[in-house]
């Protein structure tokens, strides 16, 4: 049951106060990582989110670096092409660039130029909403590029920090805190 599978995920995701800087609540996915059930029954979560709600996606964009975790499992099992959109310096080739803000600092997102073409239906993958900086980003780097962002899947949303309120395209998450 739906229900069943989010609260287990929700109550086994670890949490560090004052990681990694004081103020902040580190909400640690790599928990869920640790055993295959609770792995298993996000994975499935997230899929059938994409599933209900844009099943002609063309691609699965994944975020630098936990949305690469993922991202890519989901492309995967959905047979479609994965991307990745990466901090500065880490992709080789011709790039599309934004500048980010982020809960405890900003940096750079870049994509492959060629990785989303113009007209693609593009499903954005992270692990995690707190301000929506990086979703923002997300969203403005695939739009810059011509492609129409359909949905932002997370798996953590920190709802208190109004993040989805950044983001310029339909947001959801799996478990809210
Ligand atoms: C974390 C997280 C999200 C982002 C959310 O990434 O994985 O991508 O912060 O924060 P925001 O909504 O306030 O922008 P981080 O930049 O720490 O990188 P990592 O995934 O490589 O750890
Ligand atoms: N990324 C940004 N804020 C975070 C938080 N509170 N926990 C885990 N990852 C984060």
């Amino acid at each position: 049951m739906a229900e069943g599978r989010t609260e287990r995920i929700k109550k086994n995701i670890a949490a560090y106060p004052d990681f990694p800087k004081p103020g902040i609540v580190f909400r640690d996915i790599f928990s869920i990582l640790m055993d295959p059930s609770l792995s298993a029954d996000l994975m499935a979560l997230l899929e059938e989110r994409i599933a209900t709600i844009c099943p002609d996606a063309d691609i699965i964009v994944g975020l630098d670096s936990r949305g690469f975790l993922f991202g890519m499992p989901l492309a995967l099992k959905l047979k479609k092409p994965f991307a990745p959109i990466r901090k500065k310096g880490k992709l080789p080739g011709v790039l599309k660039r934004v500048t980010y803000s982020l809960e405890y600092g900003s940096d750079v997102f870049e994509a492959q130029s060629d990785s989303i073409k113009p007209g693609q239906k593009v499903v954005i993958v992270d692990d995690l909403l707190a301000t929506g900086g990086t979703m923002e980003a997300a969203c403005k780097l695939v739009s810059d590029m011509g492609g129409e962002v359909q949905l932002c899947l997370v798996c953590i949303e920190l709802s208190g920090l109004k993040g989805r309120d950044k983001v310029p395209n339909p947001c959801h998450s799996i478990v809210q805190y």
